[in-house]
């Protein structure tokens, strides 16, 4: 049932090439530069004119909610604002008929996740949910939906149906600004042009596999780890640290690589890795010059980069490869290396990964 994998989680984000492809089947159109969401169509003329749209989610399933807000932002152009599911239900959150709430959820069972939902459906918003489990608790309280099709995820740890998640936000992103007409046709197939290659270069990130194994002996007693990132980049650095800490019970922190010098920063020495998301975007400058100030109190830094970079690669401990795509894609590569960084991580300290200690696959408690 393994499929010769070792562990579900690994089989899992080996996966991660052919759950891409399932969970865009039949949706994208990229030689008619067209996005078809069957699961969004009664609601086509409410896309149009929506004013905020509120993500709901807890755990990595949130992280998929902060990388859809830059996303829906730069394509759509509607605010979004992203919550915990547990913090939303229990403040007195400003929520109208006009707002549409997303709540994405793997498992459609998290209690905190389908609070939140009840309470914004009582408020009078619209509720799309991003589930993975067909006919889950989730999808039969939304309103509409879009499944992630990213087929069963058994390691607690989740690995492909977050890259499914950020996936369909991405879907939606790009539907939503069809619909409004925020994006040309030319740049939208453009964009889906690329998107369908995705699960390729998913493949080619997966054969950093060996180099991620070495990087892993190296740090795998460290007992702090730092993930930083800049802009879709942040939420890859959260995902790579909740990964790191739940199953190889090594404290880690995402941060915003700018935040840094707030705080943070007092952390570091020799002892300390430090995990950046350095790949060529519109933020590649700024991430070097944190580089160097990590380096400056040597820490240990091991870069995420774009495949051929030069830069970086002169000044850190290590370098992983990632295929280079343009800004919006970039999390679903990023986030492959550091998955198998933390399963490795937790292989060589004899974690048991699957099930890790305290943690269940879906929290149906408050
Ligand atoms: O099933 P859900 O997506 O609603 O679950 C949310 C979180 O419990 C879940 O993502 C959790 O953080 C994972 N163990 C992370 O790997």
């Amino acid at each position: 049932e393994k499929g010769g994998y070792e562990h579900f989680m690994l089989k899992e984000i080996y996966e991660q090439p052919r759950s891409i492809r399932d969970c865009m089947r039949g949706r994208i159109y990229p030689e008619e530069g067209k996005v078809q969401l069957g699961g969004l169509k009664e609601f086509t003329d409410k896309l149009k004119n929506i004013d905020r749209i509120i993500i709901v989610a807890c755990g990595t399933s949130w992280h998929a909610g902060l990388v859809g807000e830059y996303l829906i932002e730069e394509y759509a152009r509607i605010p979004v604002e992203v919550e915990y599911a547990s913090e939303f239900r229990y403040r007195n959150p400003i929520i109208t008929e006009k707002d549409v709430v997303i709540a994405i959820s793997q498992s459609g069972e998290t209690a905190d996740t389908m609070a939140a939902i009840e309470m914004a459906k009582e408020k009078g918003a619209t509720i799309f949910g991003i589930c993975n489990v067909v006919g889950a608790s989730i999808p039969r309280i939304t309103h509409a939906g879009v499944y992630t099709h990213a087929g069963p995820e058994i390691g607690v740890a989740s690995t492909k149906a977050f890259t499914a998640q950020v996936t369909v936000l991405t879907l939606m992103a790009f539907y939503m600004a069809q619909q409004k007409g925020t994006i040309t046709n030319s740049k939208l197939t453009e964009l889906l042009t690329e998107l369908d290659c995705i699960p390729d270069k998913i493949h080619a990130a997966l054969q950093s596999n060996d180099i991620i194994k070495e990087v892993s002996a190296k740090i795998k007693d460290a007992s702090n780890c730092l993930f930083l990132g800049r802009g879709s980049g942040f939420p890859v650095a959260l995902e790579g640290a909740l990964k790191l800490k739940e199953i190889s019970y090594i404290h880690a922190e995402g941060y915003p690589a700018a935040e840094m010098k707030h705080g943070p920063i007092a952390l570091i020495d020799e002892e300390m890795p430090v995990v950046f998301i350095a790949t060529k975007n519109s933020s590649y400058e700024k991430v070097i010059s944190n580089i160097q100030e990590v380096k400056a109190r040597k820490g240990q830094v091991i870069a995420i980069v774009t495949e051929g970079d030069v830069e970086v690669k002169k000044m850190v401990d290590y370098c992983i490869e990632i295929p280079d795509a343009s800004e919006a894609f970039l999390p679903l590569l990023a986030t492959i290396p550091l998955q198998l960084l933390s399963y490795h991580i937790a292989v060589m300290r004899g974690c048991n990964v699957d099930q890790p200690r305290n943690l269940a696959k879906s929290v149906t408690v408050e």
